[in-house]
């Protein structure tokens, strides 16, 4: 079993932001909450549209992606007991490292996503059933659950590729979900600026 490459533990900044000092441990759980949906939405989406798609012009191909996502569940839903139980404030340190192990193996599944089953999909699939795909599942979502994706997923945008995805969201949202959509994708360009 290959070991999680801690080098993208994306949360190695826990321990550092003092989760156990209540205004920085309120912010922290705004963020986890938010995150926490995307968990979720994470493995739900791939299973019912792109996995089940994927199976049945290759069988079996999903069966090692799919067991990693029911591990993931459960560490996250480990964690989730913690966070409801406070154990964030009680035993910072351990709830950090336990977040770090999570958000490593959570890197290392999305890596083999990309390096396998993102090349298979291309192979057996074209342009336009992959679309078709992407189209199913943001149906299925609806705009108050993408509003809460497309909230991280814009910073990791160009501009281009923010114009595109807004136009797609035009022609799907209602005019006041997709007014949300604008300013998130505004408040991701203005602080993407100002890190340059
Ligand atoms: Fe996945």
């Amino acid at each position: 079993m290959p070991r999680p490459n801690t080098s993208h533990a994306s949360c190695a900044g826990a321990r550092r932001c003092k989760i156990s000092v209540a205004p920085e441990r309120a912010s922290f759980a705004g963020l986890f909450q938010a995150v926490w949906y995307l968990i979720e939405a994470h493995s739900h989406t791939e299973e019912s549209v792109t996995f089940a798609e994927l199976d049945l012009r290759v069988p079996g191909a999903s069966a090692t992606l799919m067991a990693e996502h029911r591990e993931l569940d459960r560490a996250y839903e480990n964690l989730k007991r913690a966070f409801e139980a406070e154990a964030h404030v009680a035993e910072p340190e351990k709830f950090a490292a336990d977040l770090n192990r999570f958000s490593a193996a959570f890197q290392t599944h999305m890596n083999r996503e990309e390096d396998e089953l993102e090349p298979m999909v291309w192979a057996h699939f074209s342009d336009e059933e992959i679309h078709e795909h992407r189209r199913r599942i943001m149906a299925a979502d609806g705009p108050e659950k993408l509003l809460k994706y497309f909230r991280f997923v814009f910073f990791a945008l160009n501009e281009q590729q923010i114009a595109g995805m807004l136009g797609r969201l035009k022609a799907m949202f209602p005019e006041d979900a997709y007014r949300r959509a604008e300013e998130l994708a505004a408040a991701a360009s203005k602080r993407r600026h100002m890190r340059l």
